[in-house]
């Protein structure tokens, strides 16, 4: 008889585990953003979100593994963006889950919860690291790399929201 193979395998399960991506709280998506970002602890300028931030979650199996919060502030470059601008800060992935679309989805969600918002368009500091990340769902780069004390090279990014 040929051996079963895959999941139907006695003592074999195959575990699927649905990404749920939702608005969230601070106290819940903190804990990633700041393991992600400030491995060495906080940096002299840190500053917790506005009461009036909105904060986006990914979770897999109850734990979050993706984040991001909007912030109300105005674009602090040169040159027109629509407005009102919010500002994207902290956007994290867990390192054991990048590169399969988690932080795509909080992006994208982060986007849809600004728009439903009447915000006019989204701006951040990027990570030189990241931008292809953030361009690659349409953000625009805007200006010189500079230098974020304390964490490395960084752009201004941002992103038209609605049809232009
Ligand atoms: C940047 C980050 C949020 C991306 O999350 P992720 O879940 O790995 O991204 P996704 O898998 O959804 O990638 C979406 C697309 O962006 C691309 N991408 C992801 N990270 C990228 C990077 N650093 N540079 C260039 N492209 C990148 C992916 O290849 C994918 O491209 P595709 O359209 O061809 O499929 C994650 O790597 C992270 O948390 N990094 C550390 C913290 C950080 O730098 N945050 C940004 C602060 S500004």
């Amino acid at each position: 008889m040929a051996p079963s193979t895959g999941p139907s395998r006695p003592g074999h399960t195959l575990a699927i585990v649905e990404l749920v991506v939702r608005g969230a709280e601070l106290d819940e998506v903190r804990p990633l953003q700041l393991a992600v970002l400030r491995p060495n602890g906080p940096l002299p300028g840190d500053r917790l979100p506005p009461a009036d931030a909105l904060h986006v979650a990914a979770l897999r199996d109850g734990s979050v593994i993706g984040a991001a919060t909007l912030v109300p502030e105005a674009w602090p470059g040169h040159g027109v963006v629509r407005q009102p601008s919010w500002r994207l800060r902290s956007m994290v992935v867990a390192e054991a889950e990048r590169g399969s679309g988690v932080g795509r989805a909080v992006l994208d969600r982060a986007v849809e919860l600004a728009v439903s918002r009447g915000v006019g368009s989204l701006w951040a500091e990027a990570r030189s690291s990241a931008l292809g990340f953030y361009q690659r769902s349409g953000w625009t780069v805007d200006g010189d790399e500079w230098i974020k004390a304390g964490i490395g090279p960084h752009r201004y990014i941002h992103r038209y929201l609605g049809s232009p």
